[in-house]
């Protein structure tokens, strides 16, 4: 097949996201496909109406490629491409819609407080800390309510340390979600759908060196230890797949996605978040999950772009 792969783009995680779309032009060259990276510019759209290809596969991760945006711009042309559809990418990239919608399903989500930047300016830190601490105890998670990378995120162990996390989450996204911590395994499971519905692959767990799943533990190799399969209890392990397969079908995801999850110490999964477009990279969740199953990445990628051109 003729396949236009695109990534970069110009969000915060453009560089991710061209690591990412390298390692999905080798392995769908490997696959013997014919393939092509393209960064999106304004000339995307000319390219694509003019070459044609057979699919496009968006490696684009954070605000232009997961908010849906783009993808509704590509629906005009016909092209078919992997991936969620616009409509479903704009609900599970809203942390705060997603998480509603998850926990509506019956999966359980962390207790969180969303604010915007403007309503923080004009309550003033100490009503936002009131706020707060009547509304959430204990060890705080303060997100831009829309990101990817863990860019933005802190953790918050001390109340004066909240708005300073929170002015940081502002620099990403309009609205924080500041969000009860869960202690427990972090594990993140890919859900694959390659025309025979969706499929959770073997979760992965995640043992970051200093404890924080950060930025720099994400892309660095060696930062973080991953146990593919993750060790849990069978039960544990299917009912963490369970819910990652529910968390993908409530929010309407297509092909492929990653759920996040913490296990707490009663088993207990606690849903995250879902990445409409996970990274891909070399040190990525993905493509380890993929390993960990009786199937290459090759294989699953050559599987995903067949079913979209069908
Ligand atoms: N946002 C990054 C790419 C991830 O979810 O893996
Ligand atoms: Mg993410």
């Amino acid at each position: 097949l003729d396949i236009v792969v695109l990534a970069g783009g110009i969000s915060h995680e453009r560089d991710v996201s061209l690591r990412s779309g390298r390692k999905v032009v080798d392995a769908l060259a490997e696959a013997g496909h014919n393939v092509t990276l393209r960064d999106p510019d304004a000339t995307l759209l000319p390219y694509l109406a003019e070459h044609r290809p057979d699919v496009l596969f968006p490696a684009l991760h954070g605000s232009s490629g997961e908010d849906g945006s783009l993808l509704d711009l590509l629906a005009g042309l016909d092209v078919p491409h992997v991936g969620s559809a616009g409509a479903a990418a704009r609900r599970a990239w809203s942390k705060p819609v997603a998480s509603s919608l998850v926990r509506d399903a019956g999966i359980a989500v962390p207790a969180s407080i969303v604010l915007s930047h403007e309503s923080f300016r004009e309550l003033g830190a100490p009503s936002v800390l009131r706020v707060v601490q009547r509304a959430l105890v204990g060890d705080l998670v303060v997100k831009p309510a829309s990101g990817g990378s863990a860019q933005g995120v802190t953790i918050v162990a001390s109340p004066d340390d909240l708005p300073r996390a929170m002015v940081d989450a502002f620099t990403y996204a309009d609205v924080a979600v500041v969000e009860q911590r869960i202690f427990g395994t972090e594990v993140a499971v890919t859900v694959v759908d390659s025309g025979d519905g969706p499929q959770a692959l073997p979760p992965v767990e995640i043992v970051p060196t200093d404890g924080v799943y950060s930025f720099q533990a994400r892309y660095n190799a060696g930062e973080t230890t991953f146990f593919a399969p993750a060790r849990l209890d069978a039960e544990v392990s299917s009912a963490v797949a369970e819910a990652a397969v529910l968390a993908h079908r409530t929010l309407g995801l297509s092909d492929l996605s990653r759920v996040d999850f913490i296990i707490d110490s009663e088993g207990r999964p606690w849903f995250l978040e879902a990445n409409v477009v996970p990274g891909l990279t070399e040190t990525s969740l993905v493509p380890l999950a993929i390993e960990a199953s009786d199937r290459s990445v090759p294989e699953v990628y050559d599987a995903l772009v067949r079913n979209a051109a069908r």
